[in-house]
């Protein structure tokens, strides 16, 4: 278990499409493992493998410090609704800003063991779940920001 080294926007590695995971190696667990201590470390909601510089399909997200969900290769089943709040992600830090995502996804993933099951998400959770799977596929929070990306010290209430 180690904290890894959190990239950060600008470099190439968050701009990839990752890979799906074949099957999971002890190499695999370290890397869960030290995404899950970076993530708490960071005070995180969520963390992503391409954060910590590896091109696979795996992210880890707790949006209540004691309920670690790990997904594997997720992909959304379906989606709907919609909720408009700040965001902030690690790879971005000290700021925030606002956007738009579905109220609730269903996900399916494999686990760490990799056993497929299904999620279902809303608020928080589905927010979440939306900004990490952006990671998998290159893409950050702030290419759909609504308005100005802001100083998170500027804005209370940020999540
Ligand atoms: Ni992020």
């Amino acid at each position: 278990m180690a904290i890894r080294n959190v990239r950060e926007m600008g470099e190439e590695v968050l701009k990839k499409t990752c890979k799906e995971v074949k099957e999971i190696t002890p190499r695999t667990r370290e890397l869960i493992d030290d995404m899950l201590d970076t993530m708490y470390e960071a005070c995180g909601v969520g963390l992503a493998a391409p954060q910590v510089g590896i091109l696979k399909r795996i992210v880890v997200i707790d949006v209540t410090g004691e309920d670690p969900y790990v997904l594997v290769n997720p992909r959304i089943l379906e989606q709907s609704g919609e909720q408009t709040g700040y965001e902030a992600c690690l790879s971005v830090p000290g700021k925030t800003g606002i956007v738009t995502r579905p109220n609730y996804v269903k996900v399916i993933a494999h686990d760490e063991n990799m056993e497929q099951f299904e999620l279902e998400a809303t608020e928080l959770l589905a927010r979440a779940i939306c900004h990490e799977l952006d990671h998998l596929n290159g893409h950050l929070y702030v290419e759909k920001v609504e308005g100005p990306l802001m100083n998170a010290e500027d804005v209370e209430g940020d999540e």
